[in-house]
C-alpha cells in the first residue's frame, strides 16, 4: 500500500477500507508515513468525512497503535471522562480527585491544548515537577494504589493519537467529528477505563458548534463506546461563554484549587458536580444523580477531594508547595483590565474568541514545537446575563510581552456583546445521550 493512495482515496470521497486505514495509523506511529502526508490525509477526513464503519476502524487501529491496557485485574472498576475541548475547561482537575474521594478508581489519559483550546497536561505542568509521562507500569501501580492517575499519551498507549493530536493542532485539522471521536475514543479504549462520561462541548468556544453537530459526535462515541464493551454517557454540554473565570494554564490551575476548597465560580462548580454524578452513577456507586451529587458535595466539603488532588501531584513529582501556596504558580508580568465601555446586560461572552486570545498570548501552540507560556492567560469577569456598569472590568489579561498585551486588549474589547433588556444565562447542559 501507499499513502498517497490512500490520501486521493479519501480526497475523491471514497471509503477506506479497514485495512488502509491500518496499515495508514501503523506507518504514521511507526514514521514510515511523513507528517505532511498525515496533515493531507487529515485535511481530507476533515473535508470529506468517514462513515461510522471507519471511525470505529480509525478508532481501534489508534488504540491497537500501543498497548491496550485491561484493568480489570488491578481495579473492580475503573472510571473516565473525558471532554472534546473548550475554553477554561478545568474539569478534570476538580472531577477526578472527587470521584477517587467516593471511592471510584479513575485512571485518566489527558491531551494537551488543541486550537483554542486549553488541555489537561498542559495545566497540569504549571505545578513544576509534575510528570505527565508515565510508563505503561507506573500507570498501572498508581492506579491500583492511589486510585487516581492523570497522564499523557505515551509511546506505549495510543502512540498514534499522540502524534495525529499535535499535528492536527497545527494544520486546521482539529475540527472534525470522526477525528475528534477516534482520538478520544482511542485513548478511552487503551487506557483501559470501563465507564466513561463524555463531555461533548457545543457552542462558539466547542469543536461542534451546533447541537445537531454535538449529537452526532456523542452519538458516535457512545456507540464505539458500547461495540468496545464499555459503558458511556455523553453529557452536551455549553461552550457559548468560557466555563469559570479562569483561562490559561496556570490560572486554570489556581481556580481548580479554589474549587477543590469549596470555592471557584458557581458555574464551574456546579459542572464538576454534574460530570461527577454521572461518574458515581455510571461506575456503580451511587444510584441517581442526585445521590451522586450529594456525594460529590460531601468530597469537597469534606477536603476529602483535595487531599485527592494533593496526594496525585505528589505521587507524579510535582512539587505541593506549589499548590498549597498557587500564588508561586507561575505568574505574568503583565496584568491589566479591559473595563466596559457601558452599562448593560451581557448577551454575549464569545467563548472563541478569548480562546484564542490566550492562545495568541502564548498559552497554546501555533506549531507543534512551540513551548507553552504558563503563566499568561485571561480573568474573565462577568456571564451572559450579567449586568455590567459602565468602567467594570469584563476581562483581566495576563501577559508577559507588552505587544501581546496591547493586541489581547483590543481583541476582547470585541468579544462581548451588550443588550439594554434583560438576557437569560445560558444553561450549563443540554442533553444526555447513553
Ligand atoms: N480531545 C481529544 O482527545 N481529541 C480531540 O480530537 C479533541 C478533544
Amino acid at each position: 500500500m501507499r499513502a498517497v493512495d490512500i490520501i486521493i482515496k479519501k480526497r475523491d470521497r471514497q471509503e477506506l477500507s479497514r485495512e488502509e486505514i491500518e496499515y495508514f495509523v501503523q506507518a504514521y506511529a511507526g514514521g514510515d508515513i511523513p507528517d505532511y502526508q498525515a496533515s493531507a490525509w487529515a485535511m481530507a477526513v476533515l473535508l470529506n468525512g468517514m462513515t461510522a464503519r471507519e471511525t470505529t476502524d480509525l478508532t481501534l487501529a489508534i488504540a491497537h497503535s500501543g498497548e491496550t491496557l485491561d484493568l480489570t485485574g488491578v481495579v473492580p472498576v475503573a472510571v473516565d471522562k473525558h471532554s472534546t475541548g473548550g475554553v477554561g475547561d478545568k474539569t478534570t482537575l476538580v472531577v477526578e480527585p472527587i470521584v477517587a474521594a467516593c471511592g471510584l478508581p479513575v485512571g485518566k489519559m489527558s491531551g494537551r491544548g488543541l486550537g483554542f483550546s486549553g488541555g489537561t497536561l498542559d495545566k497540569m505542568e504549571s505545578i513544576p515537577g509534575f510528570r505527565t509521562d508515565l510508563s505503561t507500569e507506573e500507570f498501572l501501580e498508581q492506579l491500583r494504589t492511589q486510585g487516581l492517575v492523570l497522564t499523557g499519551q505515551s509511546a506505549e498507549l495510543a502512540p498514534a493519537d499522540g502524534k495525529l493530536y499535535a499535528l492536527r493542532d497545527v494544520t486546521g485539522t482539529v475540527q472534525s467529528i470522526p477525528l475528534i471521536a477516534s482520538s478520544v475514543m482511542s485513548k478511552k479504549i487503551a487506557s483501559g477505563a470501563q465507564a466513561i462520561v463524555l463531555d461533548v462541548k457545543v457552542g462558539n468556544g466547542a469543536f461542534m458548534q451546533t447541537l445537531d453537530e454535538a449529537h452526532k459526535l456523542a452519538e458516535l462515541m457512545v456507540s464505539i463506546a458500547t461495540l468496545a464493551g464499555r459503558r458511556a454517557v455523553a453529557l452536551l454540554s455549553d461552550m457559548n461563554q468560557p466555563l469559570g473565570q479562569a483561562v490559561g494554564n496556570a490560572l486554570e490551575v489556581k481556580e481548580a484549587i479554589d474549587t477543590l476548597h469549596g470555592g471557584g465560580p458557581k458555574d464551574f462548580q456546579m459542572h464538576c458536580l454534574v460530570v461527577a454524578s454521572h461518574l458515581l452513577v455510571l461506575g456503580g456507586k451511587a444510584a441517581d444523580e442526585a445521590e451522586g451529587q450529594a456525594m460529590a458535595l460531601q468530597a469537597l466539603g469534606s477536603g476529602e477531594a483535595w487531599k485527592r488532588f494533593r496526594t496525585l501531584v505528589m505521587t507524579q513529582g510535582g512539587d505541593v508547595s506549589f499548590i498549597d501556596h498557587p500564588e508561586k504558580l507561575p505568574a505574568a508580568r503583565l496584568v491589566e483590565a479591559v473595563c466596559a465601555g457601558r452599562s448593560g446586560f451581557l448577551s454575549m461572552v464569545n467563548a472563541r474568541e478569548v480562546g484564542e486570545t490566550s492562545v495568541l498570548l502564548g498559552a497554546g501552540r501555533a506549531t507543534k514545537e512551540d513551548l507553552i507560556d504558563h503563566a499568561v492567560g485571561i480573568i474573565v469577569h462577568h456571564k451572559v446575563g450579567d449586568w455590567v456598569a459602565d468602567g467594570q472590568p469584563l476581562f483581566t489579561v495576563h501577559a508577559n510581552r507588552a505587544d501581546l498585551l496591547q493586541a489581547a486588549l483590543e481583541r476582547l474589547s470585541g468579544a462581548v456583546a451588550w443588550s439594554d433588556t434583560p438576557v437569560a444565562e445560558l444553561p450549563l447542559f443540554y442533553d444526555v445521550i447513553r
